[in-house]
């Protein structure tokens, strides 16, 4: 909606800028690139495979760029895709400067890259910083003998007393993170599995050679990292054990708190470090940040805001879907200084289809979830799938597993298989994801919730996330305006206000299964709009106006609509 003549100049001079401004690095309000942004997170295992080996690949994600660009993403996060003995999916990686051949080639890769760069689509990679394959030169060298050249790039100790590791630590993944290697006598530690030994972060050239890595990919026109598992980058020299709390975890472990070997202070010299390195080439440093608290998230993005530009927000994907909890979380995040991130979803996660929905309404839920983040203050990352409403598919045979957590977890924990099942492309064999026998089974839902099914449908979960995605690239307040919350104490409408000096949107989110009436006075923020333009409604009664009084909302429902000042 345009602003009245009076305030014409100001739209001109403050926000028209910002329409045209996609493609540019800095928009007018100081913004960089990555802050206007929508990032997709592609598991490229699972989103298109152009070979029919029934596995993802390079070439698979470049023929959906106009998919990616029509839904209205402007980066894509591919998780690891680099030569690798692929116990851990890609996050074993035995070579950072190549591409495995089940993916494709680096030529692909170019291709890949040349073409998303004409469709205005930036590419992040995910650089695995914590720890290498075991099969990665580095670690074969170092293996080799105590006094290889490389004996240092990673963590070896010798045990306690015979037989025993030289501390509690217990591995994320199950067991004790320190594995025996009768060829030299001595134990590494790893805090994944033990195919991943954790690279040795004290040392000078391990450092180098990383950061070097990201130089590497930054010349191929690569546009930033998400950084896996910077929590765990560094370990207490002095090797103190952990604290053990009561009970056991999935894997039958005795619990721990992981007090001597995650977020060590040191982490956030070696952040500074590959920034430095990032801003030559105005990339982004995304983290894979699992913090208790926005006062540990906030201390990410460094003193100076030199350390990760966007430490991601993964609190969000513990809330439980209720309208209080979200407003508290977000007022915390929106006032912590920092530029909030905002994900829902991710391969490790179980999808935010069933995490948020109460197998009633799922579709419903979706909407209103996708409304709520894709309308706040801050960058979104996606995961592929979450725009048609893809749910888990876990497996139901521990024989069936792929996943290592699953089969050494099973039945408590049944592994990420089931988050990370195949793009649903159309409801046909096997989704359309392959020709071939895919990696892991689709599930049923591909029938209803697939790409093809939904562009036809107005109403889809997918044409929600488009219209939303319109919206956030073309409005103003949108996208650059302040976060105001709305009806504070009201326990099932999720109210706020985006403003943008003389323009405003006000978002509106029914999150309870009952109709609700809400009102608002938007007075003390300097409007005095008696109504709302609608931009955009899940509701079935569609209005151009909605009165600001008394507004009637279905179960479920989402408005957003532009408020005149
Ligand atoms: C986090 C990644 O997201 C996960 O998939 C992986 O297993 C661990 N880091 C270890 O790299
Ligand atoms: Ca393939």
């Amino acid at each position: 909606m345009l602003p009245k003549a009076g305030h014409l100049l100001v739209f001109i001079l403050v926000c028209l800028p910002l329409l045209s401004s996609q493609s540019t690095a800095i928009d007018a309000k100081s913004h960089e690139w990555w802050q206007d942004a929508v990032f997709y997170e592609i598991y490229p295992r699972s989103f298109a495979d152009s070979n029919g080996d029934g596995i993802g690949d390079v070439k698979g994600i470049n023929s959906k760029l106009d998919y990616l660009k029509q839904l209205g993403v402007d980066a894509i996060w591919i998780t690891p895709c680099f030569p690798s003995p692929q116990v851990d999916f890609g996050y074993d990686v035995s070579d950072y400067e190549n591409i495995d051949p089940m993916y494709g080639t680096l030529a692909d890769f170019r291709d890949l890259e040349k073409n998303a760069r004409k469709h205005g689509i930036r590419i992040v990679l995910d650089l695995v910083v914590n720890h290498t394959s075991d099969q990665h030169k580095w670690f074969i060298d170092s293996r080799s003998s105590r006094t290889a050249a490389k004996r240092d790039w990673y963590v070896w100790r010798d045990g306690k007393d015979a037989g025993d590791p030289p501390n509690n630590w217990i591995s994320v993944f199950g067991g004790s993170a320190w594995t025996f290697d009768s060829a030299t006598g001595q134990y590494y530690y790893h805090y994944f599995y033990p195919q991943q030994p954790d690279l040795n972060w004290r040392n000078p050239a391990v450092h180098d050679a990383m950061v070097n890595v990201s130089r590497w990919w930054y010349k191929r026109g690569v546009a930033g990292f998400r950084l896996d598992a910077v929590d765990t980058l560094f370990e207490d020299p002095q090797l103190h054990d952990n604290p053990v709390l009561p009970g056991v975890n999935k894997f039958g472990d005795p619990n721990e708190e992981d007090k001597y070997n995650t977020k060590l202070p040191e982490v956030h010299e070696v952040l500074r470090d590959l920034r430095k390195v990032a801003d030559e080439s105005g990339a982004v440093l995304i983290g894979e940040t699992w913090t208790k608290d926005t006062a540990e998230l906030k201390q990410y993005y460094g003193e100076h805001s030199n350390e990760l530009q966007m430490p991601m927000d993964l609190m969000f994907t513990k809330l439980k879907f209720s309208a209080p909890i979200f407003r508290q979380h977000i007022a915390a995040v929106d006032a912590s200084g920092g530029w909030p991130v905002y994900v829902i979803s991710n391969h490790d996660i179980v999808r935010s289809y069933n995490r948020y929905g109460d197998g009633l309404h799922n579709d419903a839920i979706a909407k209103v979830m996708a409304s709520l983040y894709l309308t706040l203050r801050g960058t979104a990352i996606m995961y592929y799938g979450e725009e048609l409403g893809m749910e888990n598919n876990d497996p139901v045979r521990k024989e069936d597993v792929k996943d290592p957590i699953g089969r050494l977890g099973w039945p408590i924990e049944k592994g990420r298989d089931g988050e990370r099942t195949p793009m649903q492309w159309n409801d046909g064999p096997n989704a359309g994801f392959t020709g071939g026998t895919p990696w892991l089974p689709v599930p049923a839902s591909h029938k209803t919730h697939n790409v093809e099914n939904e562009v036809k449908d107005p109403a889809s979960i997918l044409n929600v996330y488009r219209r939303v995605l319109s919206l956030r690239h073309t409005n103003p307040a949108l996208r650059d305006g302040n976060y105001i919350a709305l009806n504070e104490s009201d326990p099932n409408v999720l109210s706020y206000l985006r403003t943008c000096e003389n323009q405003a949107v006000l978002v509106v989110l029914n999150m309870s299964a009952q109709p609700q009436q809400v009102s608002f006075d938007l007075a003390p923020q300097g409007f005095v709009s008696r109504s709302a333009h609608t931009l955009m409604t899940t509701m079935s009664r569609k209005t151009a106006e909605a009165g600001l009084a008394q507004m009637a909302l279905e179960p479920f429902a989402v408005y957003i609509g532009s408020i005149p000042r």
